[in-house]
């Protein structure tokens, strides 16, 4: 069935692979000319070739969304491609569990804020303004997680965590900068999702290049064994586009640690206030 986005341009980031791939061939499906972009050509390529056999409108650029100047090049494709940006899906992310903060190599650190913040920062600077410029009704959607509103105790999620509580700050930022305009954003918090997540395939070269740790298999086998499909989200993803949702969740298995969270926040308030109370401030 048609919909105001049939024949309208999205940009999917980290499209090779899971959430990524699923939602770049659903928007497709939808009638979108759909832009897949993933920093690994060979993977992207075949996604590419999958939905072209569907007889889907898509393309793919080989970007690597750490690099201001390569999301430049895959903006001015898209438009160069099939005009005008429409939805901007700024998903490709890395993961950095299982592994104590203190223990963490720089380069990991690096590698999980270029990819994870600094993607979304360049989606805002260099595709947000190309769709704000038609002025037409639009979506700009970023990735955070289910670890962008808490630290998960079991899975040592610091430093993961920390990079998605910051696209949750730039998404819930960008919702205020953009009330009343034909944007909608939204920000996609997944729990657990079946993908290739857990393996370190895309870290690149000038960082030492891909690994194979014992923290990736646990993290691969722990989504195998509670997460949803990659499917099961695109459709969410879709669903929430329609009613113009802001938070994306997939599952409540993180509300118990949330709501804890939450009252260690309010109880700290309540010590604050009695220190004020005690000191007649
Ligand atoms: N799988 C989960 O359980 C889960 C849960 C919460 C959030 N997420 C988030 O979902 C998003 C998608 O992850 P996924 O689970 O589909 O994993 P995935 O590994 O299957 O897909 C991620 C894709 O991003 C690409 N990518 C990595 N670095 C890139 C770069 N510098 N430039 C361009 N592309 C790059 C990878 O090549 C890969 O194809 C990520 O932001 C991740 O943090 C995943």
């Amino acid at each position: 069935m048609p919909t105001y986005l049939s024949n309208k341009t999205a940009i999917v980031t980290g499209a090779a692979s899971g959430i990524g791939a699923a939602t770049a061939k659903l928007l497709a499906q939808q009638g979108m000319h759909v832009v897949l972009a993933d920093i690994q050509a060979e993977p992207l390529e075949q996604c590419r070739q999958q939905c072209a056999d569907e007889g889907l409108s898509v393309a793919a650029y080989v970007t690597d969304v750490s690099d201001t100047d390569s999301i430049k090049a895959l903006a001015d494709f898209a438009e160069q491609t099939f005009g005008d940006i429409y939805v901007a899906f700024n998903n490709a992310g890395i993961a950095m569990h299982g592994v104590p903060m203190e223990e963490m190599r720089l380069q990991d650190w690096q590698w999980v804020i270029d990819v994870n913040i600094k993607s979304v920062v360049h989606g805002i600077h260099h595709i947000l303004p190309r769709i704000r410029k038609h002025g037409q009704a639009a979506h700009f959607i970023n990735t955070a997680s289910i670890g962008g509103l808490q630290v998960n105790p079991n899975w040592l999620t610091g430093a993961y965590s920390m990079t998605k509580y910051a696209v949750l700050a730039m998404s819930e930022g960008l919702r205020n900068e953009l009330a009343g305009t034909p944007v909608n954003v939204s920000v996609v918090c997944p729990g657990a999702v079946v993908t290739d997540f857990g393996s370190a395939s895309s870290r690149p070269l000038r960082l030492g290049g891909p690994t194979q740790r014992p923290e990736q298999e646990f993290l691969t086998e722990a989504l195998i064994s509670v997460g949803v499909s990659p499917d099961f989200v695109a459709r969410r993803i879709w669903q929430a586009m329609q009613n113009k949702e802001f938070f994306i969740f997939t599952d409540r298995a993180a509300v118990p640690v949330i709501e804890d969270r939450h009252q260690r926040i309010l109880q700290a308030f309540k010590t604050a206030d009695g220190f004020r109370a005690q000191n007649k401030i």
